[in-house]
């Protein structure tokens, strides 16, 4: 039997059917309560399913996440990014011819043509990578708009082979604008993380020597930033896309959401806390500062909206950052800040109260800067990671059906007033 939620509004019972999920909680459909002349109230939408969703599931409390039912331990350990990607964007696992096929469309679209690599002119060696990234990204609606049918399914699968084939090559550009080098175009043999690798540190005529333990730790960052179900940025993906625009264009907005320090901007903002802090004798202080409530500070890379115990993702990326560290034998001062941070944070009762836990932006942040990523480059490696899981809620939101997105508000500003002239006010 259909569970339902009775409310009563002035002496009037209403009756909400409760949807149920297939893993995690059921959600009450109040779409009648519009009828009743009623909106519901719910800023930052702590308590609002803004759609139904077969891509991702989360349990905040208990620390897991799934994409497609797979956990993210599993696919972190014995997958990779491509793989996730064909999960993503399929629901399921392709089998190795299937995979095979889809590593050559995505390698056959990884090249940026010359003529779009003017759109990086407009820009200096000071500008920020993801804005270049997020212009170049909305460019490409540019070249691929006439004709594009987003209700055509092989459109659509077309619109999301070529964001995750051409997102690495882009986000390889914004770099060797950022330094003043050539591109360097993909090369055909390579993985897709050696490939960005290549892309960046290569030079013409001399590949970079990319060792298989850094390119591993960069495919590990972009598979445990694939997904993340209705966060931030695929809800701005959602939003965008639910006016009918051109994808390009949702995923542009997408980035400009990710951009921010309270979401994809985190791993840059934990580098420069952990530079500002330095040196273990200044966590106190530092510290002190995250605990007053009168100090705006706070430690970038604690917390979570939605994992209040810990962050599966943080687990996996700790491990793979050590692994980078060791490896390259750098004894990063930095790391020693991190983790005593860590520590402190696991024992202090402000955080355990809070549960306030690492997230996966604290150890990703530490890899980059090994790996010899510059900070200002971090968000634009997330938005490479999440590429698949934004062209899929898109691809998901067009094949399911939907309303364009269209929130309502409580009003509070002034009745109704008269206007009155400049010279008699
Ligand atoms: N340092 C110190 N105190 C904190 C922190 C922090 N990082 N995060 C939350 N708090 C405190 C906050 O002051 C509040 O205290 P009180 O109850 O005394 O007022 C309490 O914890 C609850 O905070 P909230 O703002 O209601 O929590 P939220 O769930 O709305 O915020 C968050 C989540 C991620 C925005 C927040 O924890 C934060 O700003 N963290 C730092 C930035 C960061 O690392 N962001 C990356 C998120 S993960 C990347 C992704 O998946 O997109």
């Amino acid at each position: 039997m259909t569970q339902k939620v009775q409310i009563i509004i002035d002496g009037k019972t209403i009756d909400l059917p409760v949807l149920k999920a297939s893993l995690g909680r059921n959600v009450i459909d109040v779409r009648e309560l519009i009828r009743e002349g009623m909106f519901t109230y719910d800023p930052g939408f702590l308590s609002t399913a803004s759609c139904d969703s077969s891509v991702t599931y989360i349990d905040g409390e208990a620390g897991i996440l799934l994409y497609r039912g797979y956990p993210i331990e599993q696919l972190a350990a014995d997958s990779s990014h491509l793989e996730v990607c064909y999960l993503l964007l399929n629901g399921e696992l392709p089998s190795a011819s299937e995979f095979a096929k889809f590593k050559q469309e995505i390698n056959n679209r990884m090249p940026i043509e010359e003529d779009f690599q003017h759109i990086f002119d407009g820009f200096n060696k000071q500008s920020h990578p993801m804005s270049m990234t997020c212009a170049a990204v909305a460019a490409l609606a540019s070249c691929y708009h006439e004709g594009f049918d987003i209700y055509d399914k092989d459109h659509r699968r077309e619109a999301a082979l070529n964001l995750i084939a051409k997102i690495p090559t882009i986000a390889a550009m914004t770099y060797k604008k950022s330094i003043g080098e050539d591109f360097i175009q993909p090369e055909e043999g390579l993985s897709y993380a050696e490939n960005f690798l290549n892309m960046c540190f290569g030079t013409k005529g001399k590949m970079a020597n990319v060792s298989p333990t850094l390119a591993e730790a960069m495919d590990k960052i972009f598979i445990l930033h694939a997904d993340h179900e209705q966060n931030a940025s695929t809800s701005t993906v959602r939003l965008a896309g639910s006016t009918e625009t051109n994808p390009y264009a949702a995923i542009a907005a997408g980035i400009a959401a990710l951009w921010g320090p309270s979401h994809g901007g985190a791993n840059e903002a934990v580098l420069d806390m952990l530079t500002e802090i330095g040196h273990e004798s200044r966590i106190e202080e530092y510290v002190a500062k995250a605990k007053n409530p009168n100090d705006p500070f706070r430690l970038m890379g604690f917390g979570h909206r939605v994992y209040k115990n810990f962050d599966p993702r943080a687990t996996v990326m700790q491990e793979s950052c050590h692994a980078v560290l060791n490896e390259l034998g750098l004894a990063d001062p930095l790391l020693k800040v991190a983790q005593e941070l860590e520590t402190i944070a696991r024992e202090q009762d402000y955080f355990i109260e809070r549960k306030l836990y690492p997230n996966v932006d604290f150890y990703s942040g530490i890899t980059f800067k090994a790996v010899g990523i510059p900070v200002k480059m971090f968000t634009v490696l997330f938005t490479l990671g999440r590429m698949p899981g934004w062209i899929t809620h898109w691809d998901e939101m067009l094949t399911n059906g939907f309303k364009i997105g269209r929130p309502r508000q409580l009003y509070l500003g002034p009745t109704a007033r008269d206007y009155i002239t400049i010279n008699k006010r």
